[in-house]
């Protein structure tokens, strides 16, 4: 009896996917590695879980493969980067044409890319899946993303829908996204935008634990997680606080380190090249990167040592307030880069639909991602919804105070920050830009446009022989 998937990789996601495709009725071979720290993770797996009797343990790779019907599915759960090359060119030479593999890992999207194109040459189709979720995503149903071509994504679309999450109508949240690495570049947007939800949370947290106890700003999050703010990273954020050990708040305890893994500045690279200003998640990701220098903060903090705090904080409706125009501008962002980016690949991405696999499952599910999935029924942008806009500009207010007292209590908004000089920005109909445009042509004979003509004329002016000498 051959199995209907393999999977490849045993660490927490490949064991968690494997455990959620067994238990829903399919029959499966697993495979990791039998080197160094991983000589006994298939055994040790298999042990686990002997009452799943519809799993079939290999080390040996050819073993695993044969061990699998044909056209063959298999996901890869391991590393990106190099690894998944390596992988690939150890698998190649034992698959055989239509067969198909599924990386689900985070790669980067032009890897993925790449990996198509040469597989498709082969005649195997290569699927780039985003997965999110998590470990517990990934054992109850997360939220699959993946990208490659329809035709192949029809032959895995049976198990990767059945062991997925599910929206609030039971529908899977997984759909097709795109072609070739369409859905590994949304899954890293996805965590860019993970990125600057998380560090709203952070912001929040140090504002508010100037006069609040952590109990407090739970009880605060939880009542927000009762209304159209809820979501996922607010509710753990919730949890997070008030968890003990020994006593002791744990939260209390741990370094203000923060680490990544890069797709947070893989998004932000990518905006940068294509000149999409996704000022949010950029910020989160340098506001990690800042947390990093720990020993020369805690050096010039004694050096500079401020009494610059007046111990007052915006009251909790207006952080409320400024908390949803903040998550507003960074979907947006999002979903802007993702609109650009798809239009430059010839990509035909639903941002309904991509909305929608995103309110369960994933990490940043919540009420406003499910509004948005509503929202793209009918528009392309959310800045072009009546409601979105007015939400805005009535909040407007709220995030000025929150910035106003942050800085009186010299204490970092990054992100806040970001998204109220977005939005400002955005909203603005004559900006400063005409000083660049001037400095450039003066020191490099950039050239310029002006403002009464329409033609895509340019214009430069020879600027010393046109300065006023009356100075
Ligand atoms: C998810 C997450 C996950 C990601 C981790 C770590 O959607 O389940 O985005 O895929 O790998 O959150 O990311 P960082 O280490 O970069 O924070």
């Amino acid at each position: 009896n051959k199995s209907e998937f393999g999977v490849i990789g045993l660490g927490v996601m490949g064991k968690s996917l494997s455990l959620n495709i067994a238990e829903n009725g399919f029959n499966l071979s697993v495979y990791n590695r039998s080197e160094g720290d991983e000589a006994n993770v298939v055994s040790d797996f298999l042990s686990k879980n002997e009452s799943f009797q519809n799993i079939s343990g290999y080390t040996n790779i050819e073993a695993f493969i044969t061990s699998i019907e044909k056209p063959r599915k298999i996901l890869m759960m391991i590393k990106a980067g190099a690894v998944v090359d390596a992988v690939i060119n150890q698998l190649t030479p034992f698959l055989d044409t239509n067969d198909i593999l599924i990386d689900g890992g985070n790669s980067y999207f032009l890897d993925t890319k790449r990996r198509h194109e040469t597989l498709q040459k082969k005649d195997i189709h290569y699927i780039g899946c985003g997965i999110s979720g998590g470990e517990e995503g990934a054992r109850k149903g997360p939220s699959m993303m993946p990208g490659g071509n329809i035709d192949s994504y029809k032959l895995v679309a049976p198990i990767l829908e059945t062991i997925s999450a599910k929206d609030k109508n039971n529908k899977p949240c997984c759909c097709f996204i795109a072609n070739d690495g369409a859905g590994h570049f949304v899954k890293m947007i996805h965590n860019g935008i993970e990125y600057s939800e998380m560090q709203l949370l952070a912001e929040l947290y140090g504002m508010m634990s100037l006069t609040m106890t952590n109990e407090a700003i739970s009880e605060v999050f939880l009542n927000w997680n009762k209304t159209s703010l809820s979501s996922y990273l607010l509710e753990i954020t919730a949890e997070i606080l008030v968890a003990k050990e020994d006593d002791n708040y744990i939260i209390d305890t741990i370094l203000d380190k923060a680490g990544n893994k890069g797709t947070g500045s893989w998004s932000s690279k990518l905006a940068l090249e294509i000149g999409i200003p996704t000022t949010m998640m950029t910020s989160a990701v340098f506001a990690r990167y800042l947390s990093s220098f720990k020993e020369k903060r805690e050096f010039l903090s004694r050096r500079i040592s401020s009494e610059n705090s007046d111990q007052n904080i915006p009251n909790i409706t207006i952080l409320q307030h400024a908390y949803r125009f903040a998550r507003i501008i960074n979907h947006q962002q999002g979903f802007e880069i993702i609109t650009e980016v798809a239009k430059e690949n010839d990509w035909n991405i639903n941002l309904s639909e991509l909305s929608r696999i995103w309110t369960n499952g994933c990490i940043i599910r919540s009420e406003l991602m499910q509004q948005i999935s509503g929202l793209f029924k009918s528009k392309n942008d959310l800045f072009d919804d009546d409601f979105i806009l007015n939400t805005l500009k009535s909040s407007e207010t709220s995030i000025a105070e929150l910035l106003k007292s942050a800085i009186s209590n010299r204490v970092s908004l990054d992100t806040f920050w970001s998204a109220y000089n977005y939005w400002v920005s955005m909203t603005t109909r004559r900006l400063p830009a005409n000083i660049i445009q001037a400095q450039r042509d003066y020191f490099g004979a950039h050239t310029y446009q002006k403002i009464d003509d329409n033609s895509s004329q340019f214009y430069h002016t020879n600027w010393t022989k046109n300065i006023n000498s009356g100075l």
